[in-house]
């Protein structure tokens, strides 16, 4: 029963078992099946803006070196020497012109050559090739408006058509907030690990909105952009006004959205912050000049298959959810701001971001009450014989609107189905056509 992933994960029915969310064996077989083919999220331009900086990233449970060579070019490597595995690099992030195993001293470039052997000609002449005991790299590697990505898997899609018409939705999160392409920098990593499954986080951010009274408190005090307690801000009352959408792509990735009434307006929310009110202000103006009608698109959360989140809009930033163990997971949110905002803009930010979210904001301390007791209630021995319900919403959605995907306008389990329907080709060793799905073949399988 246990690798009868059509009985484990009935997206017909409803039905998804505990099983997948706590048994071990299912979890070491998601990282051979899902975490070495799929697009990974490694982490951002700006945390190596230099020849030689380098920031030590995750891909599934494995460490990864994020690195900008002496040409400026970037590189993600496995974090381990060629010689017995050592760890060749221990630091989270830095600069450095060569990266010197702390075991026996080989050395690798930059650009993950082997360069150093240490008595290299009385032990190794002749018989070393220094070109295959290279760092090992990855597959494919992408620099997506600033964010990387990566696979493992070197017939793996280019990363756009990985993305489909999720596209868009990312773009909120990577594109300035005036509507320039790029143009993103990372103000701040959180990293920290709690005691739940990996897919508890990324289905919440699918577009899991049925779970809002689990953020009562955080509505009842009115933390939004215009951080004014007691009142609600913008970002409340441009959400009332839009259409929601729930979107669930045939790749498994997933996103709500919203989109605004035409005539919408700027909301003054900073009248006593000038530059703030200014600078948001200007954002909102330029970005409706540059986008036009696109500029209606305002998307809160998604999740790129498997384990990538997002906010578009407010914190703005990316989430990784890397992998420990059935049961335990690290969360990795780097927040963005633009470039060349006003530092007083990216301190505001910065200060709503660590409020909002992250291990001590107040929305996610929330998230993972609910991740970390629905995890450890689903190990008990009675409990994993009961299937968790998806049943949500079935067949409320339209398949010819112009955002693609199976798009409904009311709150759906669809896209969590969407997404396990997905998990399930990748367990099941799919190839790469069956990955990318199609709408109709991921309909077919969720209803
Ligand atoms: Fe790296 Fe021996 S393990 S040099």
């Amino acid at each position: 029963l246990r690798n009868d992933f059509d009985q484990l994960v009935d997206v017909k029915g409803g039905f998804i078992s505990r099983e997948i969310f706590v048994d071990a064996d299912i979890y070491r077989q998601e990282l051979d099946k899902v975490f070495t083919r799929a697009w990974l999220l490694v982490g951002h331009e700006s945390l190596v803006p230099n020849p030689g900086d380098f920031y030590t990233s995750r891909m599934g449970e494995e460490s990864v070196i994020l690195c900008r060579d002496k040409k400026g070019d970037i590189h993600v490597f496995l974090n381990s020497c060629r010689h017995r595995g050592m760890k060749v690099c221990r630091y989270e992030q830095g600069n450095t012109s060569l990266f010197t195993c702390p075991y026996h001293s080989w050395t690798y470039t930059t650009d993950g050559k082997l360069q150093g052997v240490p008595l290299h000609r009385t032990l190794y002449d002749g018989v070393l090739d220094r070109e295959a005991n290279s760092l090992v790299s990855v597959a494919k590697l992408c620099n997506y408006k600033g964010s990387i990505w990566a696979t493992w898997d070197k017939d793996a899609p280019d990363f756009i058509t990985y993305l489909g018409d999720a596209k868009i939705h990312l773009d909120q999160a990577l594109d300035c907030r005036d509507g320039r392409e790029g143009g993103s920098e990372v103000i701040g990593v959180h990293k920290w690990v709690f005691p739940a499954n990996w897919k508890f986080a990324a289905e919440n951010f699918l577009g899991d909105t049925y779970h809002n009274p689990s953020h009562r408190s955080v509505d009842l005090i009115g933390i939004g952009p215009s951080a004014a307690a007691g009142k609600k801000g913008r970002r409340d009352d441009e959400l009332e006004k839009a259409q929601h959408v729930w979107i669930s792509f045939p790749e498994g990735h997933g996103v709500h959205s919203a989109i605004q009434p035409e005539a919408n307006e700027y909301i003054e929310s900073f009248l006593d912050n000038p530059i703030l009110e200014k600078y948001f202000r200007h954002c909102f103006e330029e970005r409706k000049r540059r986008l036009g009608e696109g500029a209606r698109l305002l998307p809160f959360v998604g999740t790129i298959f498997p384990n990538t989140s997002y906010h578009g809009r407010q914190p703005r930033g990316l989430c990784a959810w890397h992998p420990h163990s059935p049961t335990s997971t690290e969360g990795w949110r780097f927040f963005l701001v633009d470039k060349d905002a006003p530092n007083e803009a990216k301190e505001y930010l910065r200060r709503y971001y660590m409020r909002y979210s992250g291990p001590a904001g107040m929305t996610e301390q929330d998230d993972m009450e609910n991740w970390l007791y629905a995890t450890a209630a689903s190990t008990g021995t009675v409990a994993r014989r009961y299937p968790f319900n998806y049943q949500q919403s079935m067949g409320a959605y339209v398949t010819d609107h112009p955002l693609g995907g199976d798009v409904s306008t009311q709150v759906t389990e669809q896209i969590a189905r969407g997404f396990y329907r997905r998990w399930t080709t990748y367990m099941q060793g799919g190839d790469w056509h069956e990955l990318l799905g199609s709408p109709a073949g991921n309909r077919q399988a969720a209803e």
